[in-house]
């Protein structure tokens, strides 16, 4: 089944197709350039520069998939969870093609596609549990299968990538922040300063929570009684914040492994980029004797690739959306 997939549920505008869950093509347009100067992403900008974007991406996939609009058997889009306005562009753009092709459509939850982006070059099969880690999310779920997944725990209040951006805008670094730390934090201590670590009671109710509000506003005290007046000090200051997060995901992943008796961890979203929290992960699965799987990094950050391998999964299941689907912002998984 030749499908195209659509996601711009954020700041990135993508575009795939799939051959029976194979990825032909797939196509990321990121819109950082033009948010870099508000320091975050501004919701409007973000939807009208999706509406610039799409139809042309739409063609630049299809083109490297050498295939056209007239072979696609099936139209995915990203319907939640994200920002209404840039979901709504996606959405009805596949919504569209589909109708105007005759073939059909189905909206796919995003946090679907991170969880199952390992799955779609790596080699791991269920049962696993799923780090989705990004700038709007920090969720944890145990996949038993395709569509059976158990919310094991979220943030209670930023996301671990949200707490990368807002650190590295409290130290001047830019915006998206978290390769701006990872790639300082080489030349820094991760011990030079001890960050808390949220530890959250898990109340022996199996809930694996995390918190980096703390962490944040830990940072933004000591930088008011620390000027950053050397690179080595914002070096150390990057490595020590980072490894802060790092622990407190590894810790919690890890507890949730055990205590649902899995040895497979698969870590998704934009933040598996961050190299610390990649090498941390490889240590550790030696150590406790897990596999951990964490995508290539153009199936980490968003894209349409994870969506079109999601839908592809329900559509050979036989179901479908019918096309009054709206977007939903806090779609849940
Ligand atoms: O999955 P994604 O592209 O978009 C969302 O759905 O949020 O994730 C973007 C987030 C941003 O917060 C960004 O700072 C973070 O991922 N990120 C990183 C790294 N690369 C991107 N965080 C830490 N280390 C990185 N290398
Ligand atoms: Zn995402």
């Amino acid at each position: 089944m030749k499908i195209l997939a659509i996601e711009s549920s954020c700041d990135d505008t993508s575009t795939a197709v799939l051959e029976d869950g194979v990825v032909r093509a797939n196509v990321v347009l990121s819109q950082d350039e033009l948010h870099r100067p508000y320091g975050g992403v501004v919701p409007e900008l973000a939807s009208r520069s999706h509406m610039r974007a799409i139809l042309p991406l739409v063609d630049t996939a299809l083109e490297r998939a050498n295939t056209s609009l007239e072979e696609i058997e099936a139209v995915v889009a990203t319907y939640g969870p994200g920002l209404v306005g840039s979901l709504l562009v996606g959405l009805n753009t596949g919504k569209a093609i589909a109708f105007a092709q005759g073939v059909p459509f189905f909206g796919v939850n995003h946090l679907e596609g991170h969880l199952l982006s390992p799955l779609i070059e790596g080699n791991l099969s269920f049962p696993y549990v799923g780090l989705v880690v990004s700038g709007g999310h920090t969720n944890l779920y145990l996949a038993e299968d395709y569509g059976h997944y158990t919310h094991l725990g979220s943030t209670r209040d930023d996301a671990a990538g949200e707490a990368f951006d807002k650190v590295a805008k409290l130290m001047g670094l830019g915006f998206p922040g978290g390769k701006v730390i990872d790639e300082l934090a080489r030349q820094g201590d991760p011990q030079a300063i001890t960050f808390p670590r949220a530890r959250l009671k898990n109340s022996g109710n199996g809930r694996f929570d995390f918190s980096f509000s703390g962490i944040k506003t830990a940072v933004a005290l000591w930088l008011e009684e620390h000027p950053l007046d050397s690179d080595s000090a914002r070096a150390d200051l990057a490595a020590s914040f980072q490894e802060a997060v790092v622990d407190m995901l590894l810790e919690t992943s890890f507890a949730a492994l055990e205590a649902v008796g899995c040895r497979h961890l698969a870590i998704a979203g934009g933040v598996a980029a961050n190299s610390r929290l990649r090498a941390r992960a490889a240590a550790l699965s030696e150590e406790h004797n897990v596999q951990v799987v964490i995508p290539p990094m153009r199936y980490c950050t968003d894209n349409a690739a994870m969506i079109g391998f999601a839908g592809w999964r329900h559509l050979i299941q036989g179901e479908r959306h019918d096309l009054d689907l709206n977007a939903v912002a806090d779609l849940p998984l």
